[in-house]
């Protein structure tokens, strides 16, 4: 059918035609938002999930819901190489800006502006307008500065009867640091129920991180698991988008469908997509959804798939290779290191750099998964089996 009228949308962060499956979490958010607004302590969520889960579509859509409900919101991507700091000055100065719309000067305003300038210039921070107010003295400790300038925000927030929503991508590559000085100055916006808001996403290893950086993160904060989609949500996913351009699927494939994709959204939206493009009209029949498994499949083996594999060093390649023989579930790191003819010892520093490459994540103590499904079954189709120190096979070249 004509491409022009394709209704599926596959990429990161895109806007599905339907968010399905996800009323649960963006309930919950707004429950937040509205408790916090009415002067109760505020508790941060962070969203966690797998990539392709569709957890940043989801802070978009959280940013939507504090934007109606009239906070002063602000998102951005956390970039894992620059310093926390650097990231958010400008976003915080954005906020302060809007906060001055609202009702302008005001002590709190005012200090928070001075502190924030203050701030950039003692961490040597640059940035479009560089001077903004005059500087109050900060004492060049991350976490003593971050906590003040919350708490002026928070309270200038307060003072004209609104909070500040900051929503955070990929927080799980800030660094240990940076993310316990973080979670301090979330800590006592909750203590002093100041208006402070943090919504974060992150691959799933976050909630560890978040727990080594600080003990009480567990409890500061909600983790609300953002997973596939069930049955029924993957098929709403799938036939809703087209249901309004009076076009259906066949039942079998429908399945099909849901079967390849694994109820995961993205995989949802990529092989929608194809089916959309390969079918010559509708309903959408199970020979059309069979071709459209192989196009996805080739698209991601070229693109998404292959740009992972090329980021990996050789022996990262070989580790995840011997983790793909387990199968999509996660694996035990004693079985794959013997697979690999290692010591869990000897395995575990290459386990950890592809943790921290955020290609794999450890469900719980001893196990090890893949961050991106489907990921395991792109490995045994590029990499020969490996058993022992030698491969068993060719790698497949394209
Ligand atoms: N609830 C959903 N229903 C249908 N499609 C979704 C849903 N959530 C996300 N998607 C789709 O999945 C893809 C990935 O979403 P994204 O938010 O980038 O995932 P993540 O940030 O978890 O990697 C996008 O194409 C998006 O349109
Ligand atoms: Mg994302």
């Amino acid at each position: 059918m004509d491409h022009e009228d394709n209704p599926y949308n596959p990429g990161a962060g895109a806007r599905p035609p339907e968010l399905a499956g996800r009323e649960g979490v963006v309930k919950k958010a707004q429950l937040t938002i509205k408790r916090t607004l009415s002067g109760k302590a505020p508790k941060s969520l962070m969203l966690l999930g797998l990539r392709g889960v569709g957890k940043t579509v989801l802070l978009n859509e959280i940013e939507q819901i504090a934007e109606n409900l009239k906070c002063q919101t602000v998102l951005f991507e956390v970039d894992g190489d620059r310093s926390l700091a650097e990231q958010l000055t400008p976003q915080l100065h954005h906020v302060l800006l809007k906060l001055s719309r609202i009702q302008h000067a005001g002590h709190s305003l005012k200090r928070a502006m001075g502190l924030l300038q203050g701030f950039a210039s003692k961490f040597k921070i640059k940035y479009g307008d560089a001077e903004f107010a005059v500087a109050e003295p900060v004492t060049g400790d991350l976490i003593i500065d971050l906590t003040e300038i919350f708490m002026a925000v928070g309270q200038a927030a307060a003072a004209r009867k609104t909070a500040v929503v900051i929503c955070v991508d990929e927080v799980h590559t800030l660094n240990k640091t940076d993310l316990g000085a973080l979670i301090m100055a979330l800590h006592r916006m909750s203590q002093r129920q100041l208006p402070v808001l943090l919504f974060g996403a992150g691959l799933p290893q976050l909630a560890k991180l978040a727990g080594d950086a600080k003990s009480y993160a567990e409890r500061l904060f909600d983790y609300p698991a953002v997973t596939r989609l069930n049955a029924k949500d993957a098929e709403r996913a799938l036939t809703a988008p087209v249901k309004a351009l009076k076009v259906k699927y066949n039942q079998d494939a429908i399945r099909h469908i849901i079967k390849a994709t694994d109820g995961y959204p993205f995989f949802i939206q990529l092989w929608g997509s194809e089916a959309w493009d390969v079918a010559p009209k509708s309903p959408i029949r199970l020979a059309d959804a069979k071709k459209a498994s192989v196009n996805a499949i080739r698209i991601l083996d070229e693109g998404t798939f292959n740009l992972r594999f090329e980021r990996l060093t050789q022996r990262q390649r070989q580790y995840a290779r011997a983790l793909a023989e387990f199968g999509a579930e996660p694996a035990r790191s004693g079985e794959v290191a013997k697979l690999l003819g290692m010591t869990v010892n000897e395995a575990a520093p290459v386990r950890d750099e592809l943790i921290k490459k955020g290609m794999m994540y450890s469900p719980e103590r001893g196990l090890v998964s893949f961050t991106m499904p489907l990921f395991d079954d792109f490995l045994r189709r590029k990499l020969p089996k490996w058993k022992g120190k030698k491969a068993v096979g060719k790698e497949v070249k394209k």
